[in-house]
């Protein structure tokens, strides 16, 4: 892998991407420094109650990380209908990727051209029940494709297997056309699947319940990482 991709990666075998949807959100500062060794990328949820049925951040909060964590690395995934509406109020919070739904608008490519017309690197996210033909079309235009592995909304949900095929798909893609984006995976990641994951093409492991609702999430975050280094 070379280029954005690859120096995102930075020869890692891939990278942790601690979701903070269910942290304790009272303690959120102390709750990242606590996986700090452990953490890669900050996932950040944002959803609005109508693409999903839940609510959870704003802008505000990311900002509030970026000021708190200077130098980490803040990957934000909205989940908010249409993704038009949002793109500059995120993007104007500075984070390092803004991914957005595919199914969340009628205008994916022009949302991800202005994304990167921002400044923010763009990455597109598809639920389980969309395939990967759907954006065929506009993966030139994205440095990070997440595969949804539960239908978005919520934390601590189950793992959908048959979601995880379409890493194979992406994998084929990037080398037949020569791109450069990396394959994220999100939604019931742990220390017993993360391994295949990873073998199978995923770069990006995002892991919330499997990390913060641990007794010891510090712990938790490098029993993941540790299942993929003994594989
Ligand atoms: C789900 C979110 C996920 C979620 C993952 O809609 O996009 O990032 O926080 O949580 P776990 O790892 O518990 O499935
Ligand atoms: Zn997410």
């Amino acid at each position: 892998m070379t280029g954005t991709s690859g120096a995102l990666k930075g020869g890692r075998d891939f990278l942790l991407a601690p979701s903070i949807l269910d942290a304790d959100l009272l303690r959120l500062g102390e709750e990242i420094k606590r996986v700090e060794d452990d953490l890669d990328w900050i996932h950040i949820d944002v959803m609005d109650g109508h693409f999903v049925p839940n609510l959870s951040f704003g802008p505000g909060l990311v900002t509030s990380i970026r000021g708190e964590f200077p130098g980490s690395f803040i990957d934000v995934h909205i989940m908010v209908e249409p993704a038009e509406r949002f793109v500059d109020m995120f993007a104007g919070a500075s984070p390092d990727i803004l991914t957005v739904q595919a199914e969340s608008t009628k205008h994916i490519h022009r949302v991800l051209q202005s994304i990167r017309d921002a400044g923010v690197r763009p990455g597109i996210a598809i639920n389980p029940g969309t395939p990967v033909s759907a954006i065929e079309t506009v993966l030139h235009m994205a440095d990070l494709v997440l595969v949804m592995t539960v239908n978005p909304g919520f934390g601590a949900q189950k793992f959908l297997p048959e979601a995880a095929a379409k890493l194979k798909e992406l994998v084929r893609f990037r080398v037949v056309h020569s791109l450069d984006y990396l394959i994220e995976v999100d939604g019931g990641v742990n220390a017993d699947n993360a391994s295949l994951l990873v073998s199978t093409g995923c770069d990006v492991l995002v892991a919330g319940s499997a990390i913060f609702k641990q007794d010891d999430p510090a712990s938790a975050a490098s029993k993941i990482r540790d299942s993929v280094s003994g594989r």
